[in-house]
């Protein structure tokens, strides 16, 4: 292992698909107002797969993107990595298909479920393999159809998510003012029924009761979320700023998982760290768990908010529970 090899993100891509679902598409599915949603999450509308996209489709083409955006060849790749809780299939894991259809065998491939700390753990795992010396060209994809796993009945649920799908390449730098400066991970599995699909898996292997039962839908409770969620974002975004010793004034952009926009208001708030430096996407996206650091990552670069040089902290905490923050420097 070298010290002073850093993993840095060299490329980046996303892909929502073209469907868009508005708030007041919900308004003809289940009792709800675009005002509530709206003013309780900052969600306008979200995009949902058609029949032709999937976890893998489009995990396949947000990494086809990345890899352009890098001057990466898939088939140079070694590991490609996709996080995320809306896998293709149970087995293999949605990396396989990727792989696959990327072109890029042999490379190791893998599932990470950690929701919506997924990417950002992914980030960590393959950072930790370029600094070892291991792999040289990392792929990790965030990617979820969370809306094959709504229950479209549920209007405490329903109204937050999203489709889409986010990678990033990540290669070796000697440059000590560049790549992952710090990264944190943690999980507390006690909450596990925060956020959870009970059926379909070996506890609750698929049924037609199951089926009946609606249990191979996402269930959460909501109200416990969103406290943890305020307090991990409160805490990620200070925890983040004083490993690295930052100021605001030094952070060029904050990218947190779009959750909720009163969560990253508040968080925000609470640390005087000013708005205008908080990537937010949700309004378009609503909550693509693994995916929504990704695609947001992607946009900002697009938009020009961030760049090379750039000091960007990633902030993410979800189903696990798990959180994660990390500091770059693009
Ligand atoms: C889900 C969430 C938006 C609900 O907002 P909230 O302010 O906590 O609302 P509550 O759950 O307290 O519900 C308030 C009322 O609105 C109602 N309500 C719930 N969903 C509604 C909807 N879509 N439209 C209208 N009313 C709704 C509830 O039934 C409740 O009514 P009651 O007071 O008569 O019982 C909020 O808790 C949240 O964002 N939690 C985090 C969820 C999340 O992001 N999960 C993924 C994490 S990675």
């Amino acid at each position: 292992m070298s010290a002073d090899v850093r993993a840095a993100i060299v490329g980046l891509g996303s892909y929502v698909p073209q469907k868009v679902l508005t708030n007041q598409d919900l308004e003809r599915m289940v009792d709800t107002s675009d005002e509530w949603i709206t003013q309780r999450t900052g969600i306008k509308e979200r995009r949902v797969v058609s029949e032709a996209d999937s976890t893998a489709s489009m995990g396949t083409e947000a990494g086809r993107r990345a890899c352009a955006a890098a001057g990466v060849d898939p088939a140079d790749l070694d590991l490609i990595i996709c996080a995320t809780i809306t896998p293709e299939t149970l087995c293999p894991g949605s990396a396989c298909y990727i792989q696959r259809d990327l072109g890029a065998a042999p490379a190791a491939a893998f599932d990470l479920a950690a929701a919506c700390s997924g990417f950002l753990y992914g980030l960590a795992v393959a950072a930790r393999f370029i600094e070892s010396g291991q792999f040289k060209n990392c792929l990790v994809v965030g990617s979820e159809t969370l809306t094959r796993f709504t229950d479209w009945t549920d209007r405490s649920s329903c109204i937050l998510f999203g489709d889409g799908a986010g990678a990033a390449v990540l290669q070796p730098t000697r440059d000590p003012n560049r790549g992952f400066q710090y990264c944190v991970m943690h999980a507390d599995g006690s909450g596990w029924d925060y956020i959870w699909i009970p059926a379909g898996g070996a506890r609750m292997p698929a049924s037609t009761e199951t089926i009946e039962r609606r249990m191979h839908f996402l269930k959460m409770r909501g109200r416990d979320v969103y406290k943890f969620a305020i307090e991990k974002m409160q805490w990620l975004l200070a925890d983040c700023m004083a490993a690295c010793d930052l100021t605001p004034d030094a952070v060029d952009l904050v990218v947190p998982h779009q959750v909720n926009i009163r969560i990253i208001k508040s968080a925000t708030r609470k640390l005087n760290f000013p708005l205008e430096k908080v990537y937010v996407n949700i309004d378009k996206r609503g909550n693509t768990s693994a995916a929504s650091i990704p695609i947001a990552l992607d946009e900002a670069a697009r938009a020009g908010r961030i760049g090379p040089g750039s000091t960007v902290l990633l902030i993410a905490f979800g189903a696990g529970l798990t959180w994660s923050g990390a500091v770059v420097r693009l």
